[in-house]
């Protein structure tokens, strides 16, 4: 039987790597974000068939509410599905009192919002298929506070959280989905080149970052990638609801 995914964010960065890690792996995938960036058209000429890309803005509110209709379209029915909420921001980068008002709502809606309605919508439509389980792509900043990072961090302290409950009521359902909410490490994306750009008043631990990258202290995209869909496809996944890919045995 098939086995299929939906990846979020699925144009650059993490997001891109898994989809061509899934797809080496036999997967079908829908693939969703704005723009397909260089690497989607290319993995779809290297699988036929096997990759479809939707235009997808999940700060939208509408979007977020078709997304999941709109990827299942794509995808044949089969055994496993999973779903990986990786899409995110962390803009603004800045300390309260110096908010972008809308960049503070956009990126709630992007880091928390979507992933939110996307695995309501996911729990709802798709309990035909056998294994399913949701892998939730959270940050080690859900936990440790950085000033400059309030937005950011607070996004994913809500999606951990989200993710425990559903853990939780999964235990109890007749045909459980597994869930995971995981930390990735520190990874070579544009997400950490914007981090690096941001002001130094606003963001104290800036020297930490610009230090990673020139040490090479960062994964690469497609080591990240691995690890996590490793973890994902394991028996042991979803035995743990909040989950550092880093403290793994
Ligand atoms: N990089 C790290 O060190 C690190 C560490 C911990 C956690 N993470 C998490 O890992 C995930 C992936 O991060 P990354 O580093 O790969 O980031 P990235 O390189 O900036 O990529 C972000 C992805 O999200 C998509 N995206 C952005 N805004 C969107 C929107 N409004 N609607 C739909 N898609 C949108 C982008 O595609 P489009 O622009 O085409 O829409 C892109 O594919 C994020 O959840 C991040 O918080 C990253």
């Amino acid at each position: 039987m098939p086995s299929a995914a939906i990846v979020t964010g699925a144009s650059r960065g993490l997001g891109l790597a898994l989809c061509a890690d899934l797809l080496a792996r036999g997967y079908a995938v829908a693939a969703l974000a704005r723009t397909q960036g260089e690497g989607l058209p290319k993995l779809a000429e290297s699988h036929p068939g096997q990759l479809h890309w939707f235009s997808a803005d999940l700060s939208d509110p509408a979007q977020q509410d078709s997304a999941i209709e709109l990827a299942l379209t794509s995808l044949p029915q089969g055994d496993r599905l999973l779903l990986i909420n990786n899409a995110g921001v962390v803009w603004p980068v800045a300390q309260a009192g110096h908010y972008d008002d809308n960049a503070l709502r956009h990126a709630l809606s992007l880091n928390l919002m979507a992933p939110m309605v996307l695995c309501n919508r996911f729990l709802a439509a798709t309990g035909a298929w056998n294994d399913r389980r949701i892998l939730n792509v959270s940050s080690g900043a859900a936990v440790k506070a950085y000033a400059g990072w309030g937005v950011y961090g607070s996004g994913k302290a809500g999606l951990d959280h989200f993710s425990r409950h559903l853990v939780v009521e999964q235990a109890a359902s007749a045909k459980p989905v597994r869930v995971a909410a995981v930390y990735p490490g520190v990874v070579d994306t544009d997400m950490q080149a914007e981090v690096r750009h941001a002001a130094p008043e606003q963001f104290p631990d800036l020297p930490r970052f610009l230090a990673l990258k020139q040490e090479g202290a960062l994964d690469t995209p497609e080591a990240a990638a691995g690890k996590l869909l490793d973890y994902l496809l394991s028996d042991r996944f979803g035995e743990q609801a909040v989950v550092d890919i880093r403290a793994l045995p």
